[in-house]
């Protein structure tokens, strides 16, 4: 088959590995992956990253189909790595079926990937509801709409439900809606990558075993 528009030309001529990787000794590092992931963000910020808490959630249903997409991590604390949602969207109904799930961070400034994986915890409601009352409003007014990830066939349909949110929004500022969930990854695997335009990339993996964590090289 020909490739589209000459796609493969394209995607073949495009760089990668461009970034400008920092200095990163696998054999010096800390004991916790939130430690060296802490120090790892903080870099990225550092330099500039753009959306560096941008992050790929990988879910999975019922039947082992996987499903992924891009979402902002919240926090990161010993629970795990922190993202709020609704539960009644695709994602939120694959982590009620299976709660497990995997996070890709991709920062090309610094060569550098991050992969959290690992059970999938309910965080208190409060912490939900927190992160609900701090979102911009025309977030809150479609979260109340509760209907991410269904089918629509009108505009009206999206308009006439953002006009109700907003109106119950107005009536009761801080009600939060019931599907809000705020969920941490509590990781038993964690892998640092960093990346070599030679391809002798540097990875190191966390693995969390009798509430341990213990750390090996991987072959690039
Ligand atoms: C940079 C970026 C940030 C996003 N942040 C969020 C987020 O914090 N929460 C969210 O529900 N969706 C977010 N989205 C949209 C999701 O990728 C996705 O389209 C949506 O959550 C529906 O996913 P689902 O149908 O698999 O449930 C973001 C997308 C991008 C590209």
């Amino acid at each position: 088959m020909g490739s589209i528009d000459g796609l493969r030309d394209i995607l073949r001529g495009l760089p990668v590995l461009k970034g400008t990787a920092p200095e990163f000794d696998p054999l010096n590092v800390p004991d916790s992956p939130v430690e060296l992931f802490a120090h790892w963000f903080r870099t990225a910020v550092d330099a500039g990253a753009v959306e560096p808490h941008a992050m790929t959630l990988s879910t999975a249903d019922a039947d082992g189909r996987p499903s992924a997409r891009v979402l902002i991590l919240k926090d990161v604390d010993a629970a795990g790595w922190h993202f709020a949602i609704n539960a009644g969207s695709r994602k939120g109904r694959e982590i009620a079926a299976r709660p497990m799930a995997s996070l890709t961070f991709y920062w090309p400034e610094l060569v550098r990937q991050v992969r959290v994986s690992g059970p999938v915890v309910a965080d208190a409601p409060e912490i939900a509801a927190a992160d609900f009352l701090a979102r911009p409003l025309g977030s809150r007014q479609m979260a109340l709409t509760a209907r991410q990830s269904q089918p629509y066939r009108e505009d009206s349909e999206l308009d006439d439900a953002l006009e109700r949110a907003s109106r119950a929004l107005e009536a009761d500022p801080d009600q939060v809606p019931a599907e809000w969930m705020s969920y941490a990854v509590q990781p038993d695997e964690v892998e640092f990558w960093q990346g070599d335009p030679a391809r002798r990339h540097t990875r190191l993996r966390y693995d969390l075993a009798n509430e341990q964590w213990t750390r090996t090289r991987l072959w690039p």
